[in-house]
């Protein structure tokens, strides 16, 4: 194997990444965390391992604190990460329609020249707010909606779903009522433009979830909502994630610059290095399983940390070196089985775009010390990216 470099866990701030092991219970008999390649995957891909249902969590706090939160509801419910089949299925079938939309390769290198070659040379910028920028793009081509009022949405949405994960006693059901309602209330005047001018990107997606899939605007707007909170802050994060790559690893800087093969398993690499996804949304165990030499009881939840797995030894031998000719599994990244993200291609196809247009620039942190990694358990993305650019032909 020819090792790129062995990284120094602390140095990028990666000294909370827990270790794998058989599965085993938690603090609480009933909850199991899952760490190593095989086992996660097997977990994903156990018909009996199933995820929380959303939308009967929400029921159930609806009943005991005697409130109706319409608003909140119709966002759960295009949450399909959380929902099953029947369901499960055509919503998965329409967001892959949504997503075959219109948006030329290219789009994203384009935007990414156009605003570096607008941003101050040898002074600090912010990155985070330039990578943002790309996939409120893209998926304005998807959807059909202008990129601000997609980064309204996501604002919105993101709120609701920061005090969601709070838990029942600490989260604002006001708050989150108050988001989605005024989400569900600029969507709605969207549907009625685009039906009012029956043309466009928006009004083909509302005939297509109508008439392919019978789906009543409610339930329209829920997917394009999760599409929204799904996408942009993941691939957001990724490309951030390969600045800092490109900053920090000469080495990834050189592979990386080189389009074709060795981009892609450049690219591939980084995702298991630094996916933007750290752990996967609960999932619970309908029946008793056996993972990894483990029996699982029925009504157990797992937690499935991916971050520990693509740090497996088992499955990456020499975990800590960043090796993009390794011959090792898939990273989980994108996650696997029934739920495994839609997403891949347009995000590799985005995430070679920005590594084009990077090459053309040297890279380096504005600041010392290792990235700014939001605190978020279940995502591993910069809040800050101070950098210093300079185009290399100036
Ligand atoms: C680098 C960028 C991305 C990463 C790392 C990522 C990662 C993931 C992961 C790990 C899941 C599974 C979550 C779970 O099982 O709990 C997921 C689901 C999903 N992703 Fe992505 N994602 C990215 C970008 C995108 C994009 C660009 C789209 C759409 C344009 C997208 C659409 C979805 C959808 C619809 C699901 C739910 C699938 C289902 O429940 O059946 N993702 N993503």
């Amino acid at each position: 194997m020819s090792a790129l470099a062995t990284v120094d866990p602390a140095a990028f701030g990666l000294g909370d990444i827990a270790e794998c092991g058989p599965p085993a219970p938690t603090h609480h008999p009933r909850i199991w965390r899952i760490t190593r390649h095989a086992d996660c995957v097997a977990a994903l891909r156990n018909r009996a391992v199933q995820t929380i249902d959303v939308t009967e969590e929400l029921r159930l706090l609806q009943r005991a604190r005697s409130v109706t939160l319409p608003g909140l509801a119709a966002f759960m419910s295009g949450v399909l990460v959380a929902r099953r089949d029947p369901f499960h299925r055509s919503g998965r079938e329409f967001l892959r329609s949504v997503q075959s939309g219109p948006t030329p390769p290219g789009t994203v290198r384009t935007h990414l020249q156009t605003m570096l070659g607008a941003a101050p040379q040898g002074e600090p910028i912010d990155l985070v707010p330039v990578m943002n920028r790309l996939p409120l793009v893209v998926l304005s081509g998807f959807i059909g909606l202008d990129p601000g009022t997609l980064d309204r949405l996501d604002h919105l949405l993101r709120q609701a779903m920061v005090d969601w994960a709070m838990g029942p006693h600490r989260m604002s059901l006001a708050r989150m009522e108050e988001s989605c309602s005024q989400a569900m209330a600029i969507i709605a005047g969207e549907f009625a433009a685009a039906r009012a001018s029956g043309e466009g990107r928006l009004y083909e997606t509302l005939v297509a979830g109508c008439r392919t899939h019978g789906f009543d605007d409610e339930v329209i707007s829920g997917l394009l909502f999760f599409l929204i909170v799904a996408s942009i802050e993941t691939t957001a994060g990724f490309l951030a994630n390969l600045a800092i790559l490109l900053q920090r690893l000469p080495e990834f800087s050189d592979a990386a610059r080189r389009p074709g093969k060795a981009q892609r398993e450049t690219v591939e690499e980084a995702l298991r290095f630094i996916g933007p996804v750290r752990r996967l949304g609960r999932r619970t165990a309908l029946e008793p399983i056996e993972i990894g030499g483990q029996v699982i009881p029925a009504g157990s939840s797992l937690h499935i940390d991916i971050e520990a797995a693509h740090r497996d030894p088992l499955a990456y031998p020499d975990p800590w070196s960043f090796d993009p000719s390794r011959n090792s599994p898939t990273s989980l990244a994108f996650s696997a089985g029934a739920h495994a993200c839609l997403g891949g291609r347009i995000s590799r196809q985005m995430a070679g775009e920005v590594l084009d247009v990077l090459a053309g620039y040297d890279i380096s942190p504005a600041e010392d010390g290792p990235p700014d990694w939001t605190a978020h358990p279940g995502f591993r993305i910069p809040h800050t990216l101070m950098s210093v650019i300079r185009a290399r032909d100036a």
